[in-house]
């Protein structure tokens, strides 16, 4: 059959499904580095943390079946990598203290604002959703670290004055 008889519909069918077939057949490796310093957070926040937060912000991703599939693989990797860039809870304790405390803050930000997680990986696990207990957990934890945190830094102070 000469080329330019094949209908349009087809030749778009043949392409996405060309497209599929190779988006298949990538082969993928997910990376899961070595956990260097958890954030060892008491079991309930642990417990929270992990079910919405650790899939993207740590080094214990674990990657869904739609996860091996080109091009959703790539959008999945890059969600990753952007997310252990902004946060790591598994490398927490190689942060500065300066440098907890800002990512603290801007924990309890994204927890007030409700954007994380993602809407869209809230959709596909349902596990991840914060409920109001969830959420007050959460915040009292962040506040009890500030505080912590806080008059760490007062008794250094009056240490130094004392000096
Ligand atoms: C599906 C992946 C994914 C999950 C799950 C996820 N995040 Fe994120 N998060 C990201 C990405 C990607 C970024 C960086 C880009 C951005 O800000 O949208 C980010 C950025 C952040 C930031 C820093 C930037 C900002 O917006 O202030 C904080 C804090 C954060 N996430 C907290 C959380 C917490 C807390 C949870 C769990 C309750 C969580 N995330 C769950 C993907 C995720």
């Amino acid at each position: 059959m000469p080329v330019k008889r094949i209908k349009l519909p087809v030749a778009v069918l043949l392409v996405v499904g060309g497209l599929i077939i190779v988006g298949l057949s990538v082969r993928i490796r997910h990376v899961n580095p070595a956990i260097s310093g958890d954030i060892a957070a008491p079991p309930k926040i642990e417990a929270i943390l992990k079910r919405a937060c650790y899939d993207c912000h740590s080094n214990e991703t674990h990657w869904p079946w739609y996860s091996y599939a080109a091009p959703l693989s790539w959008w999945m990797e890059r969600d990753v990598e952007l997310g252990r860039q902004e946060l790591n809870f598994s490398e927490w304790s190689s942060y500065y203290p300066a440098t907890q405390i800002r990512k603290l803050q801007w924990i309890d930000r994204t927890l007030h604002e409700e954007n994380m997680p993602p809407w869209i990986y809230r959709m596909l696990h349902s596990q991840a959703a914060l409920n109001q207990s969830d959420l007050m957990l959460l915040q009292q934890w962040i506040e009890s670290r500030l505080a912590a945190r806080q008059s760490q830094k007062g008794s250094n102070a009056t240490k130094e004055n004392s000096q």
